[in-house]
Parts: structure tokens; sequence; C-alpha cells
């Protein structure tokens, strides 16, 4: 069924959106693009255009195209949904029509120049189209004559792991492609090569998670191309006990025809071998990372040796945490030319094959070196049967891979969330290369991270240098983009697609130090502001020290504290508990609170204890007492680096003085009540006694309306009208709501809390 006010198209003719996405989509805030609205979307696959400008978003039942220029807001959709047969049927076999029976587009590929490559899962009777894009993507219509069977393409399953990519016009995809998810197999199809896939063996695949696919080749001779599939697995192997699962790295030759005799129409090229990313453990023992949860290829110029990111968690059920380890493609083509992992009987333990392995050694590509005049192999069909005997029984390579440095970039135990998704921008700062990667949780937000290497190699330094909370819901965040081009990151979930600028600069302050403390490579002090860094930038204020953050080295001739910190004043009640808001800029900082009592100008340090309180977001004093009355300065300390943030007067009301005022008549003239001393009247802001309301939550509006007059000194009638006051006695917090506007101010600006996208 279609929705309601939606403009259902199938082939020419593709209205604009309807209103209410229109609104979602550009949203308020240009940092944050929503799309989407909870449950309908049915976000699956995002495929980023750089070329066209355009985001593809694979939903359910709908394609749609988004022009990424703001300013000119352009969306199609493609309405395509499972045939109406198919919707029944998979009905009828127990699938919930609401969740399962429709189709969710899952591969979405740019497959030439003027089309994608489009399956979805089509009410478990996976399909695939040709979408035209033109060569601007000024049209976008599914080419209905196109459409075909996506068996072995696309999962049938609208949520299942698979992975797949384009390679020379042919989809490669790691899927489970059966109506059970029975059948898992790496398939090749589409093109002019022919369709092949694995064997269905345990030894191969054994209950997969496919989690990234990708081309990567070894050296200029493209018959020496190769796809990489990374993926977890089940373990067969029977000496790895502690191992339920663990995750690997497989490669097959892109030139791979199967074997003739052997292995007809499978792949006669398929290798795999473990990845491992741990830590060292108590004992002597290794906590292992052995959950793939996604892999980032950061590119190098010749596309031969990207790094390679991969994000893990732990399944123990007693140790929770995620990681991140780095391997280096040279490290895992040698553990593809080192020896296969063998087994001479299921009561043997596994070892390395160490007898003559025929030739071409299985995984090699045939290519210009196997087709010597006087051994010709020019395609795996010509490979001998004892070869090709020989690599289905050693699909696992002996030595595993490990990550550089032999340890995680970084790890993660501490979280409140796990890690689902990583992406990784390598940004040229002032002092050289940093990689920033973003991380998306199972919560709806994204921590953008950056690990700086220390004096030794073995050292590294991780600074959290944001948490953006992308949806308010706490979705599990499914698939990140980065458009470096744009300096954007687009970020899904099953609620939408949101987009994040990759820095927001200006939020870290208006101060030398604290865009320097920030330690954001993207961010430098240009003089005047805390900007975006141009490596080739021709300003000359630069100051940023990404690896060290010296502010007291950077900013010597800046102004170190930027504005002056204002003075704020507090009313607080005797015997009541009230708080000193104070949240410092940056998360690293610690905190300091001083106290400067009126008769003697000494500041001493305020001394905690179970009356006074230091939270992380200020002091909190659980019963005020009348000697507690003073100026508070709020300071961090970052890197030697101290600044005040925030300075607060506070006033206690003594008991009596409430008690007093409340004993007296209305409109009794002869009124003794004590001003607020001197030096706190100049800054005293008027609404200060919106404090005093929340805090004595008088029933009686008028009396502390009263009160608050009098206590005002200066002023013997209320400034403000009732409806103020009926306001006030809802404001909650017990912060000084007299300098509202600045202290809102102050906290848009951390930025160290989330950042509060468009609600979903
Ligand atoms: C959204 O836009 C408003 C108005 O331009 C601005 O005040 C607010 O800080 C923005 N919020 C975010 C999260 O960027
Ligand atoms: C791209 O592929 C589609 C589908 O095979 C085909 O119809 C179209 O002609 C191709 N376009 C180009 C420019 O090769
Ligand atoms: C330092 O601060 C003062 C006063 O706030 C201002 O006049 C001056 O221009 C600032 N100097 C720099 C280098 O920002
Ligand atoms: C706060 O002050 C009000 C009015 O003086 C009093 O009734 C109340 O008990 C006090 N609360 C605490 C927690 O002391």
């Amino acid at each position: 069924a279609v929705p309601a006010g939606w403009a259902v198209s199938w082939h020419p003719g593709y209205p604009s959106m309807h209103s209410k996405w229109r609104d979602m989509l550009l949203g308020t805030n240009r940092s944050v693009l929503f799309f989407g609205n909870r449950g309908f979307l049915g976000f699956r696959s995002l495929y980023l255009d750089e070329y066209r400008d355009r985001l593809f978003i694979g939903g359910k039942d709908v394609l749609y195209s988004l022009l990424l220029d703001g300013a000119s807001m352009d969306a199609k959709e493609i309405y395509w949904p499972p045939l109406p047969g198919q919707t029944e049927e998979c009905f009828q076999k127990g699938k919930d029509p609401g969740t399962d029976c429709a189709n969710y587009i899952r591969v979405l590929h740019p497959y030439n120049r003027t089309h994608l490559l489009a399956c979805g899962t089509g009410a478990f009777h996976p399909v695939c189209a040709f979408v035209y894009v033109g060569h601007r993507g000024e049209v976008g219509h599914l080419d209905p004559t196109s459409v075909e069977t996506g068996r072995g393409r696309c999962p049938h399953e609208p949520s299942r792991a698979f992975a797949s990519t384009i390679i020379g016009g042919e989809l490669y995809a790691g899927l489970t492609a059966d109506f059970l998810g029975h059948d898992p197999g790496i398939f090749r199809s589409t093109g002019t090569r022919s369709a092949l896939r694995t064997e269905v063996d345990q030894r191969l695949l054994n209950d997969p998670k496919f989690v990234a696919a990708h081309l990567i080749p070894d050296n200029n001779d493209r018959d020496n191309d190769k796809a990489y599939f990374f993926f977890t697995e089940k373990v067969v192997e029977a000496d790895s006990k502690e191992h339920t699962i663990v995750s690997r790295v497989a490669r097959v030759c892109v030139n791979d025809a199967g074997g003739q005799r052997v292995l007809v129409n499978k792949w006669s090229t398929f290798n795999k071998a473990r990845l491992v990313c741990s830590i060292p453990g108590p004992g002597g023992i290794d906590t292992h990372f052995d959950e793939l949860e996604d892999v980032f290829l950061l590119r190098t110029k010749d596309g031969k040796s990207p790094e390679i990111y991969a994000l893990f968690s732990t399944i123990s059920h007693v140790f929770q945490g995620s990681a991140v380890c780095v391997y280096r493609m040279a490290d895992i083509r040698e553990v593809f030319n080192g020896p296969f992992a063998h087994q001479e009987s299921p009561h043997h333990r596994w070892g390395a094959y160490e007898s003559r392995v025929p030739y071409p050694r299985p995984g090699v590509c045939p290519s210009k070196t196997t087709n010597q005049p006087r051994r010709q192999y020019g395609t795996t069909k010509d490979f001998p049967d004892e070869v090709l005997h020989f690599a289905r029984a050693h699909p696992l390579m002996y030595k595993v891979v490990y990550p550089r440095h032999r340890r995680p970039l970084l790890v993660k135990t501490d979280l409140p969330h796990r890690l689902r998704q990583l992406v990784v921008d390598r940004v040229e700062a002032e002092d050289g290369q940093h990689d920033v990667l973003f991380l998306g949780t199972d919560a709806g937000s994204v921590l953008k991270v950056v690990v700086l290497q220390k004096t030794s190699l073995a050292m590294t330094e991780e600074v959290i240098l944001e948490e953006l909370q992308v949806f308010k819901a706490p979705v599990p965040i499914t698939q990140m983009e980065i458009s470096v081009k744009r300096q954007t990151l687009y970020v899904g979930s099953s609620l939408g697609v949101a987009q994040v600028r990759l820095h927001q600069c200006e939020t870290y302050g208006t101060a030398c130090a604290e865009c320097c403390l920030a330690r954001d490579p993207y961010c430098a002090w240009d003089g005047t502001a805390c900007t975006r860094y141009q490596p080739s930038g021709k300003r000359r204020y630069r100051r940023q020290d990404v690896r060290h953050s010296n502010p007291v080295h950077q900013c010597l001739d800046q102004n170190l504290t930027g504005e002056s910190v204002e003075e704020k004043v507090l009313y607080g009640a005797e015997d009541n508990s009230t708080f000193l808001e104070c949240v410092p800029r940056s998360p690293q900082a610690s905190v300091q609170w001083f106290v400067q009592r009126p008769p003697d100008e000494q500041r001493d340090e305020v001394k905690t204890d179970e009356r006074i309180l230091q939270t992380e977001h200020g002091l909190l004093f659980r019963k005020l007492h009348r000697h507690d009355a003073g100026v508070y300065y709020c300071k961090t300390l970052e890197h030697g680096f101290t600044q005040t943030v925030a300075k607060t007067a506070l006033e206690v009301i003594a008991s009596e003085q409430l008690a007093h005022t409340f004993s007296q008549e209305r409109g009794d003239e002869a009124l003794r009540l004590p001003c607020p001393r001197p030096w706190l009247a100049p800054q005293a802001p008027k609404t200060w006694f919106k404090d005093i309301m929340h805090l004595i939550s008088s029933q009686n509006v008028r009396r502390v309306e009263e009160y608050c007059a009098r206590l005002w000194c200066g002023s013997s009638r209320p400034h403000h009208h009732k409806s103020k006051l009926a306001q006030a006695k809802h404001a909650l917090a017990g912060v000084d709501v007299g300098k509202k506007g600045r202290t809102t101010k102050a906290h848009s600006e951390k930025n160290r809390v989330p950042r509060q996208a468009v609600a979903t």
C-alpha cells in the first residue's frame, strides 16, 4: 500500500517531494540535514555520488536521489514495490507483511557512466535493476526491461549483514542467498564474466557475517586484481576452542573463471586468513576483539596499498568493549603468500602445510607470470586438477594477520554504547597528518576521535573531539559516508539520513588557547578566530598544536582567555540545596573551585565534603550555610594552562529572613529587609527572583513577588507581571537564571556535550 499523500511514480515524471518531507529534509540548521521519518524511510543503503553531487538512498520500496546543494533543494524518488503476488507469498510463508514483505533497496552501486545497479529484497524475492541517472543525475528512472532476479546479489532479509562491490561491470557479493538463510557464499554475477560462487562447504564459509567487499589491485597488471571480503564466521578449526567466532579477510582473483572438471562455476582462487585484533590481558592471555563490525579503506594514491581500518567488538559477556585495528596490505599479502593451514585428519592438530604446493600456487591469478611458453595457464580453467583439489582442501592460511604495531589503534571499554560504524579522514595539520575517526554508535551518536602517536611508536593518546548526537532516538548507526569534497559526513540509521559537518571550529570558543586546547586537527587559530585550517593558506597567525596542545607556547602573544568571564549572581536559601554550574570546554580538563569570602580578599580552594560536592557539571551544596556566601571561581587546568571558566557570586538568604518576609502582612510599610551586599548589587540581574521562586516554591505567588521586590533594594514595587511569575514557578534549574542568555550560549559553544540534531 502506498502511504497517504505520497506521490507515486513508476517510470516517467518524478514529482518533487511531499512538502512534509521537504521541511524535514533541509531542516532549520544547515549543519544537520534530516531525511525521513520514523519507520517509513526504511533506510538500507547509501551511495554518495561526488561527481553528480547527489546522495542516492535506498529505502523501503523507494529509491531516493537527493541533490546535495542545499540552496536548490531537489529530490527525486523512484517507487519500486514488490509485485503483489510476491508480497502475498511472503506473507503466507510467515513473514511479517509490515517489516519483511517489502522491497528494501540494499544494493546501490554506480555501474557505468549512466547507470546505477540497484537491488532490493523484493519481499523475499530479491530483484535487481539498472537505474538511469544520466551524466548529472538529471533524470533518474528505473529501466523496467532490466528488472531481473537478485538472487545471489541481494539478501532476502531486510536487515541481514552482507557486502558487495562492483568490479569491471560484475557484482561481487558476500551474502546468504536463500529464503531460510542457510546458503552463504561469495557470488559473482551481472556482467559478461561467468557467474561464480563458493562451494557450499563449512570449511570455506561457516555461517559468515559479511562486513565489506573491496577491489584491491596487487600491481599494475590488471590480471592480478583481487576482490577482498571482510567478515566474521564460526570456527571449524578444532584447536581454537576459545574463539567461537573469528574475523577473516578472504580474497579471490577477479579473472577467476572456475575449473574445467573440478570446481566448475566455483571460485578456484579463494583463500582466507584470520584478522587478529587483541590486547594483552591478565595472566598473559590476550583479550580478543573477534566480532568485526565495520571496515574502512583509507585509499592511497596508487590504490594498491590502502590502510585498512577495522572496527571490532568483543563477543565476551564478561568484558564489553570495542577496538579499532589498522592493517597494512603488505602484511595481508605476506600471510596469503605464506603457508596454508593443514590438518592431516580430524584427529590431528592444525599446522602449516609443509610439503610441496602444486603449481600454479592456489590463490595466484592466471597472468603473464603463470602463462609462460612451457606452462600455459591463461585462465583458471587451464589449472591442473591437482591445483584445484589442493585449493579446495586448503582455503585457510596458517598465519594470522596482525595489525600495525601488533596492537589496536584505539580501545574503548568505558563506553555506554557499542561502536558500529567507522569512517576515517586523513587531515593535514600544521604538525603533520592526523587520522580523524568518526565512530557511529548503536545509540544514534557519532564520536569524532583523533589518535595521536606519542614520541615512542608504541604509545598513543586518543582525544575525543566531539560527540555528536545525530539522532535523538538511540538507534544504531547503520551506514556512514564521508565527503571530503563537501567536508561532510552522511549518517544513516533506520530513521533516516543526516548530514553533519566534519568540523565546527567556531564552537571551540573565542580564544586562541581554547582553539589550541581543542586539539582538533581541522581547526586553527588565525589571529582572530578558531577556523578551518588550510594547509596552503597564506593567513599568518596560524596557531595549532594537535600533538601537544600547549597553548602557552602557541598563543603567547594572543589573549589567553578571550572574553573575560562575566560574574553571575546566584541566590540560595539557607539550609536548602544549591548548585553552581561549571562545565569545562574540554573533557580532558580538570576543574578546581576557589572561593573569595567578602571580609578577606584571599582566594581559597573550596574544600569538598559530604555537604559540598564537586560534580561533573559544577559544585553542589546539599545544604547551604550562611558562611558559604562569597565569590566562587571555577578554574580549569589542561596542559599547564589554567583558565577561569565561571565566576559566581553566591548570596545566601538566611532562613529567618525568608520566614520574616512571609510573616509580614501585605502592604506593611515598615520593612526592614537587608539589602544584598553592595558589591553584589550592581551586577544583580533583575530576574534573579526566579531562583528564589523555585527554591521556596511557595503557593502564595503574590507574597513571593512582594518579597522579591523588597529584597531588590531600590525598588519597592514588583517589576514583573503575573505571567512571568507563573512561568518562574516552573523554572527548574538551580543555576543562575539571571543570565540565562549567556549561560545558554556558553552551552552551545561547548559542544563537548552531545550536539542535538533535528529530532526524529
Ligand atoms: C540551529 O540553528 C539555530 C538558528 O540558526 C542556532 O541558533 C542553533 O545553534 C543551531 N543548532 C545547531 C545544533 O547547530
Ligand atoms: C550502462 O549499463 C546499462 C545496463 O547494462 C546499459 O543499458 C547502458 O547502455 C550502459 N551505459 C554505458 C554508457 O555504457
Ligand atoms: C585582547 O583582548 C583585548 C580586550 O579584550 C582586545 O582589545 C585585543 O584586541 C585582544 N588582542 C588580540 C590579539 O586578540
Ligand atoms: C528549602 O527552603 C524552604 C523554605 O525555606 C523550606 O521549606 C524547605 O524545607 C527547604 N528545603 C530543604 C531541602 O532544606
